[in-house]
């Protein structure tokens, strides 16, 4: 079987350009501009280009965008008051505070600090908890992107087998509580897990989400299985430097039905879903209808 490319840049435009008619209508019959406050401390360079990416990629949906860069040692106590006033600021409707933050500062108490209707990565221990118990939350930005694409793939994913490997707060965690959602049966994959490759080729679904590249080779993937791959990974190949996810593109593309690619999967999806979520919480917060097809 040779796998069918989920062209996430594609789908990351077409959820981009579904934000921005909706912004567009806000305006137009509500008076109401989304916007969206992104905290950067210090200088770390990968945070910067993130950063400056979802700057520009906020403003051209329609919506207002606030950054606030500090120090690399500003304090606890300055942060904490930054996003106390982004959080009482009307025109804010969503705060991302980038992370990783210079290790003085303790991230749990920053990221708890943030309005929970206004913590657009769904990162607050509130919108853990609902996720979690299947109730209306602000969810994780990467697993809404890829639950996006696999809907959109698959219609239902009911009675699905997912395997998730990986478990972080940001991507694993998530994303094995959505696709629960979903009622697929979930596994979470880790680096303890005994026969990883078995346990991986029982699944329909295998969502790739461990920061290492290429550790998933194609004789894992059943056939006709869907891989989503989370992974961005820099290596060195042939004294050149590539990107690739944690999956074997080439070897696992020749037995999956679907595959994400990297670049161009998962990754534009992202910010893509920044920007939905800045947009939901705005007709949240404003008693407005939800936008159709842009939440969990
Ligand atoms: N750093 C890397 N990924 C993310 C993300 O999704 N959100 C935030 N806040 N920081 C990140």
């Amino acid at each position: 079987m040779v796998a069918q490319v989920i062209d996430g840049k594609a789908f990351a435009a077409k959820v981009r350009a579904q934000v921005a008619d909706q912004v567009a209508k806000l305006k137009e019959e509500n008076g109401i501009t989304p916007g969206l406050a992104v905290v950067l401390v210090g200088e770390d360079p990968a945070s910067q280009v993130y950063v400056r990416s979802k700057g520009k990629q906020t403003v051209e949906v329609g919506m207002n965008s606030y950054e606030h860069k500090l120090d690399a040692d500003t304090s606890e106590d300055d942060l904490l008051a930054l996003i106390d006033k982004l959080n009482n600021d009307p025109a804010v409707h969503g705060i991302l505070v980038q992370l990783p933050l210079p290790k003085h500062l303790n991230e749990d108490l920053v990221i708890n600090s943030i309005d929970p209707a206004k913590d657009v990565d769904g990162f607050h221990i509130s919108n853990v908890g609902l996720l979690g118990t299947g109730q209306k939350s602000m969810v994780p930005c990467t697993p809404l992107g890829c639950l996006m694409m696999l809907r959109d793939y698959h219609g239902s994913l009911s009675g699905m087998d997912a395997v998730v490997i990986g478990r972080s707060n940001i991507v694993g965690k998530p994303m094995a509580q959505l696709l629960l959602g979903d009622s697929c049966t979930v596994t979470i994959a880790h680096s303890r897990t005994k026969d990883l490759p078995d346990v991986v080729r029982r699944a329909d679904i295998v969502v790739a989400a461990v920061g290492r590249p290429e550790m998933v080779p194609g004789d894992w993937i059943k056939e006709g299985a869907t891989v989503i791959d989370v992974g961005i990974n820099r290596i060195e190949r042939d004294g050149k430097n590539k990107l690739v996810g944690d999956v074997d593109y080439a070897s696992a593309a020749e037995r999956a039905g679907a595959i994400t690619p990297v670049p161009g999967g998962v990754g534009p999806m992202t910010i893509a879903c920044l920007l939905a979520n800045t947009l939901t919480a705005c007709c949240r917060s404003n008693g407005l209808p939800e936008p159709e097809g842009l939440t969990a």
